[in-house]
């Protein structure tokens, strides 16, 4: 997938050793911190020219900056909505008089959702069926072969390939809860003999498998290669969806023309 992001800006910062040594919920605070000067700033040009906001205006432009920064260096998908909902929810909150299970409720269900990604950086979001599609049209037609889906998300494409390769063993392994148990429903009521497995694609030995599939984020891919190179067996295949290897060209490239500008990156071992 082709970042969104101009390039110029998520390097700069990233390249500072300091920045990348905190964790994300730091770099979080920190853009906000960064922002709220400069938020402030449009709070008194406003009110000098005798147009003064609202708290409400300057939650959301406070939450809009903190985004925007949050976007232009890279911070996961989800933190970009944290950031922006943060403040206009805390007020809303604060003026519903809001019991206190409420926020931490919400928090329990975004932790549920992306709380598998939070310490890889890697976020829910899922492989389209155009990019399943191509993916059918690159798996080997053997009739038995063992499939991993490393971060398999709610199941979608480890149920794909199941239905396609009846006779492979076709395995999904998923860390965040919610997913997860969405996955595991879905299998079921589909009848997929997939196996679907709750837990750290890290702990797992990838020397079972013919074939793994990853569909993660540019942040785990170096180390994702090093598990690659120390497990898969030669004769094997890995496919990244999107997201290349820093330093080691793909064996194969297919375009899969979605709309998302998904490319299937292909390794033979
Ligand atoms: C981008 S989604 C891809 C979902 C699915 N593979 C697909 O292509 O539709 C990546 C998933 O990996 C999960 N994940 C991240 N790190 C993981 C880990 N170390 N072990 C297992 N799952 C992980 C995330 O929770 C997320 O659901």
């Amino acid at each position: 997938m082709t970042s969104p992001i101009p390039k110029p800006m998520l390097t700069s910062l990233q390249r500072l050793a300091w920045w990348g040594r905190w964790p994300v919920s730091v770099q979080a605070v920190m853009l906000q911190l960064a922002v709220a000067p400069m938020t402030w700033l449009i709070v008194w040009v406003m009110g000098s020219i005798g147009v003064p906001l609202s708290w409400w205006q300057v939650t959301v432009l406070q939450g809009a900056g903190a985004a925007l920064f949050s976007r232009l260096v890279g911070l996961p998908v989800w933190w970009w909505w944290i950031q922006a909902g943060f403040w206009p929810l805390l007020l809303l909150a604060l003026q519903w008089q809001l019991p206190v299970w409420v926020p931490a409720l919400l928090f329990a269900l975004i932790l549920a959702i992306y709380g598998g990604g939070i310490g890889s950086r890697v976020p829910l979001f899922l492989t389209s069926r155009k990019t399943c599609s191509h993916l059918a049209t690159v798996l080997p037609a053997d009739a038995e072969l063992r499939f991993l889906d490393v971060g398999a998300g709610l199941g979608g494409v480890l149920g794909y390939v199941q239905a396609r390769r009846p006779g492979w063993h076709c395995e999904g392994i998923e860390r965040a809860w919610l997913p997860w148990l969405i996955g595991k429903l879905r299998l079921w009521v589909g009848r997929s003999a997939a196996v679907w497995q709750h837990g750290d694609f890290n702990r797992l030995d990838w020397s079972n498998y013919d074939i793994v599939y990853a569909y993660l984020s540019p942040a785990p891919m170096a180390q994702i290669w090093r598990k690659v190179e120390a497990e898969m067996r030669p004769g094997s295949i890995f496919i990244s969806n999107s997201f290349d290897i820093p330093g080691v060209t793909p064996d194969q490239v297919v375009e899969t023309g979605d709309w998302n500008h998904a490319r299937l990156l292909i390794w033979y071992r």
